[in-house]
C-alpha cells in the first residue's frame, strides 16, 4: 500500500488530523516517536478508514507515495526542528514536509529555505479549531511555494471546515511563513475577542448585577445577532456550567489568572517590529499577564476604589445593551488592527496575501469563526486594497451607531472601577485615528527641544530645527 499523505506526531491534534484525511477516503501513513501511540489510533479508530502504521522513520517514508507529503504534528519549537532532521535525509526532491503546528513565522521562514536547498517543499501550515477542529474540518492556512498547493490543496480543501457557503476554509496563504504568520495573528485576534467578551461578562456582573447564569443567557441572545460566533457560544456554555463539587459557578472555583503559549506574545512583538500598532491585541495580552502576577495582585488589593453603586433591574437591563455595542465597536477594531498587521506583513516579506481571502477561511473551522467574518470579506471584495477596516462604510456607520454607548459603557467602567482596557484601548484607537491633530507634534517639539531630533512642517517641505538653547529661530536642517 502506498500512502497519499503521512501524519508524524500522534498527540491528540495529530491524531485527529491523521484521523479527518483517513474519514475523507485517503490512506494515511501514521508514525509517532513512541510506538505505543501509533498501535493506540490503529487498534482504537482503524476501522474509521485506510492507515498504515510505521515503526521507523524510515518504514513511515517508504510508505508514502511520491512525491511524499509528511504532515509534522509535533511542539512548536525544538521539537519541530528534530523531526525535520530526522525525516529530511530520507527524502528526495520535490517531496513535502508539512509543518501543522503552531510554528514562529519566522522559523518557518528559516526552514523552508533550508529546506529548499535540498530540493524539498517545506510548506508551513496553521490549522485552526482545536480538536474537534482537527478530527471534523480544522480553518488551514498553508504557506510555503505554490506548485505544493497544487498537489496538496485538494486535500486540504476536503479535511477542511466548510463556510455556510459551502466553501471550503483553506487558500494558498502565501509563500515560506505566510501560512504561520496568518495563524499568529488569527490567535493574536483570538486573544483579543476573548479578553473583549471577558471585560463584557465583568461589566454584566459588577455594573449590571447580574449572576454568571443571567450572563450566559445574555451571550445566548447576543449569539444570534451580529456576534454571532463561536467563542460568544462557548462563552454561555463555560458561564451557565456549575461546579459539582461546590454547587458554585464553574467560573468562580476557577484561578482567576489566564495562561498563554506564545502565539498572542508574538503577534505583538512581530508588531511592535513592524511599526502596526496593535493596541487591543496587546491590551489581551498584556491582561493574560496581569492576572498572573499573583503576588503583585496580593500586595495592591487594599488600594482604594471608588465607591461601587449596583445598577437598578431596568437600568441593568439597559446597560447590557449598551455592552453589546461596546463589544460589537471594540471587535471591528481588533480586526482592523490584526488586519493591518497582516497587511503589514505581506508588504514586509513580499507574500501577497490576499485578506478577503483570509477573512474567508475564517468563517469555518477555527476559534474566532464568525458570522462576522463575512463581512470582513465583504468590505476587502468591495474595495481591493481598503486601507482599513474603518474605512469600509459599513463598519464605519456601526460604529458610529455605536459609539455612544461605547463611551457611556467606558464611563460607567471608569466609575465603577471595572478595568477594561481592551475596550479603552479600542476606542482609543478609534478616536486617534480620526482625530483631525494628535498630541504627535507636541512630542515632536520635545524631541527637537531636548536632542535636536528635528521635526517637519505642515506648511512647508523640509526637515527643521528650533534653536530653543538661543534665540529660539529656526533653521533647515
Ligand atoms: C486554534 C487555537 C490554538 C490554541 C492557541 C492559543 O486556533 O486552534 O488558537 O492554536 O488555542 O495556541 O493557546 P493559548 O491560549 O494557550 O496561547
Amino acid at each position: 500500500t502506498s500512502a497519499q499523505i503521512g501524519v508524524t506526531g500522534l498527540a491528540v491534534m495529530g491524531r485527529n488530523l491523521a484521523r479527518n484525511f483517513a474519514r475523507n477516503g485517503y490512506t494515511v501513513a501514521v508514525h509517532n516517536r513512541t510506538a505505543s501511540r501509533t498501535k493506540a489510533l490503529v487498534e482504537e479508530f482503524g476501522h474509521e478508514g485506510d492507515f498504515v502504521a510505521a515503526e521507523t522513520a524510515e518504514e513511515f517514508v517508504a510508505a508514502l507515495e511520491r512525491p511524499r507529503r509528511l504532515v509534522i504534528m509535533v511542539k512548536a519549537g525544538q521539537p519541530t526542528d528534530a523531526v525535520i532532521e530526522e525525516f529530511a535525509p530520507l527524502l528526495e526532491p520535490g517531496d513535502m514536509i508539512i509543518d501543522g503546528g503552531n510554528a514562529h513565522f519566522a522559523d518557518t521562514r528559516r526552514r523552508e529555505k533550508a529546506l529548499r536547498e535540498q530540493g524539498i517543499h517545506f510548506v508551513g501550515m496553521g490549522v485552526s479549531g482545536g480538536e474537534e477542529g482537527a478530527l471534523h474540518g480544522p480553518s488551514i492556512m498553508p504557506g510555503g511555494p505554490k506548485e505544493s498547493y497544487d498537489s496538496l490543496g485538494p486535500m486540504l480543501e476536503k479535511i477542511s471546515a466548510k463556510a455556510a457557503d459551502g466553501a471550503p476554509c483553506v487558500t494558498h496563504v502565501g509563500p515560506d511563513g505566510a501560512g504561520h504568520f496568518v495563524k499568529m495573528v488569527h490567535n493574536g485576534i483570538e486573544y483579543a475577542d476573548m479578553q473583549l467578551i471577558g471585560e463584557a461578562y465583568q461589566l454584566l456582573r459588577d455594573v449590571a448585577g447580574y449572576t454568571p447564569a443571567q450572563i450566559a443567557d445574555i451571550f445566548r441572545t447576543w449569539n444570534t445577532g451580529r456576534l454571532d460566533s463561536y467563542l460568544i457560544e462557548i462563552t454561555a456554555e463555560v458561564l451557565s456550567h456549575v461546579d459539582e463539587a461546590t454547587g458554585k459557578p464553574f467560573v468562580d472555583v476557577v484561578v482567576d489568572q489566564a495562561e498563554q503559549k506564545g502565539t498572542g506574545r508574538w503577534t505583538v512583538q512581530i508588531a511592535l517590529d513592524l511599526g502596526v500598532p496593535v493596541s487591543g491585541i496587546a491590551e489581551a495580552v498584556f491582561a493574560r499577564s496581569l492576572s498572573g502576577h499573583a503576588a503583585l495582585r496580593e500586595a495592591s488589593r487594599g488600594l482604594a476604589g471608588p465607591q461601587a453603586s449596583p445598577l437598578g433591574e431596568a437600568e441593568a437591563a439597559a446597560f447590557a445593551d449598551r455592552v453589546e455595542q461596546a463589544l460589537y465597536a471594540s471587535k471591528i477594531v481588533s480586526y482592523t488592527q490584526g488586519f493591518h498587521e497582516i497587511a503589514a506583513g505581506s508588504e514586509e516579506y513580499g507574500w501577497d496575501i490576499d485578506l478577503g481571502a483570509v477573512s474567508a477561511i475564517w468563517r469555518g473551522g477555527c476559534i474566532i469563526r464568525a458570522a462576522f467574518l463575512d463581512r470582513i470579506r465583504a468590505a476587502y471584495d468591495a474595495r481591493a486594497g481598503l486601507p482599513s477596516l474603518l474605512s469600509d462604510e459599513t463598519f464605519a456607520r456601526e460604529i458610529a451607531d455605536a459609539q455612544d454607548d461605547w463611551r457611556e459603557v467606558l464611563i460607567a467602567a471608569t466609575r465603577q472601577g471595572v478595568p477594561t482596557p481592551g475596550f479603552a484601548a479600542a476606542l482609543a484607537y478609534y478616536d486617534a485615528l480620526r482625530a483631525p491633530r494628535l498630541p504627535a507634534a507636541l512630542t515632536q517639539g520635545q524631541r527637537d527641544f531636548f536632542g535636536a531630533h528635528t521635526y517637519r512642517r505642515v506648511d512647508r517641505d523640509g526637515s527643521f530645527h528650533t534653536l530653543w538653547g538661543g534665540d529660539r529661530s529656526e533653521v533647515s536642517a
